[in-house]
């Protein structure tokens, strides 16, 4: 009989289970349990992850895409199955949309450099939000310095939310020619309604690049049906390795866009007079790649698709809730931003205790939270803060932790009042 109880715990993940996956989980900080709630900086790995790495390089490994010899076309192989997977987990068309990148930082500085320069002219003006990271702040400022665009910024509400009214209205004169904007926020956790944000762009005529950094980990992400332009993510916030990352970009907007970087496997001919570029998406891959990274990538993929994003999304909402109504309780903390729709990231204060105490006093508890700006200094001014602390969640984190959290935050407040 499936009643009730079993339909729960069909939705829900196996987090006990998952946990044994992550041999850092089990590791004790100064005699204490490792409570991990860091993961919106980056995200621990799961011995898929570590395991694919270790063989790839014991047993797959050689330059990709130059030798003949069957080392390298083995490697390739390997490495080039992490771009089927990155088309699968973001549903694009081709998986030559995919494009390597080192993160989210280089991808957004992809987009500015190229799509930036050749496309848009000066005088155009590109729209960001205030709740961005500094990693899509930073290149527009650049693109504006060098080139002579505007840079426009979105306000966002008291409660943490796009101010759509605003938004809308910074579009309306049609000079605005690309939309950047966070998919999700990495210190308030609000989503950006980024459907209505897609439809009102193109409606306006502008391009739409997505940050989803902190989103892809969260949600299911299908760019076809978003119809955004632009998806970019970094793969060590998904349980896999640094270094690696993914631009997605729409095929006739690579193929129009100039590479970024030159050197070698970017090319198709090179002469001392001129050179030829290698077809999309290897013409913005300069040099050898990330081989390793690319091959942990793979798996960190595939096993964040095999959770299944229904449990995914429902482990987020049971993790934030709680987060939510145990951290509110607690006298003098203020939680930033209320939005209706958010995920697994809270940033709060704590009245007459700067951040950085919060954090390292938690830390002698065994507890791992992010302090300080989050890369998000503008953001930090708009809600009038110099720093806040963040907890932030994945798919292994426990309710308990969260319970022990908010005890040692009340043990904090009570200790400082
Ligand atoms: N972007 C990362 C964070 O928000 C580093 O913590």
């Amino acid at each position: 009989m499936s009643d009730a109880s079993t339909l729960d715990r069909a939705a829900v993940l196996d987090v006990t289970a998952i946990r044994r996956e992550f041999p850092i989980l089990s590791e004790q900080v100064r005699g204490k349990p490792l409570v991990f709630l860091d993961s919106a900086a980056s995200a621990q790995k799961p011995r898929a992850v570590i395991a694919a790495m270790v063989h790839a390089m014991e047993h797959q490994y050689a330059n990709v895409h130059r030798g003949l010899h069957w080392m390298s076309e083995r490697a390739t192989e390997a490495y080039e199955a992490a771009r089927d997977a990155a088309q699968g987990l973001l549903g694009a068309a081709s998986r030559d949309e995919i494009v390597f990148v080192r993160n989210t930082t280089e991808g957004i500085n992809l987009v500015a450099h190229s799509y930036g320069r050749a496309m848009l002219k000066p005088g155009d003006a590109v729209l960001i939000s205030a709740m961005e990271h500094h990693s899509n702040i930073v290149p527009w400022q650049m693109l504006r310095d060098s080139h002579g665009t505007e840079l426009r910024v979105a306000p966002v509400t008291d409660q943490g939310e796009l101010d759509m009214p605003a938004f809308e209205a910074l579009l309306a004169d049609g000079r605005v020619k690309l939309v950047a904007i966070t998919h999700m926020s990495n210190v308030l956790g609000t989503y950006t309604p980024v459907e209505r944000v897609i439809a009102l762009a193109h409606a306006a005529g502008a391009k739409v690049m997505l940050d989803g950094s902190q989103a892809v980990v969260h949600r299911r992400v299908d760019v076809q049906a978003l119809g955004c332009d632009f998806y970019v993510f970094t793969g060590h916030k998904l349980y896999g390795p640094t270094g690696i990352g993914v631009l997605w970009g729409r095929a006739e907007l690579l193929e129009a866009m100039p590479p970024f970087l030159g050197g070698g496997d970017m090319i198709s001919s090179v002469s001392f007079e001129r050179s030829e570029w290698a077809r999309v998406p290897h013409k913005f891959e300069a040099g050898t790649p990330a081989i390793i990274e690319g091959i942990g990538l793979r798996a960190a993929i595939d096993w964040t698709l095999a959770l299944g994003w229904d449990r995914v999304a429902a482990h987020e909402q049971a993790l934030t809730d709680h987060a939510l109504a145990r951290l509110s309780a607690i006298e003098g903390l203020r939680i930033i931003g209320s939005a209706q729709d958010r995920g697994g990231v809270v940033s709060f204060t704590l009245d007459g205790v700067h951040a950085h105490d919060v954090a390292t006093i938690l830390d002698r508890q065994g507890i791992a939270v992010r302090a300080g700006q989050h890369c998000a200094e503008p953001l930090m001014r708009r809600f009038g803060l110099d720093s806040t602390a963040r907890a932030s969640f994945a798919a292994y984190t426990t309710l308990s932790e969260i319970d022990y959290l908010a005890e040692q935050l009340a043990r904090v407040r009570a200790f400082f009042r």
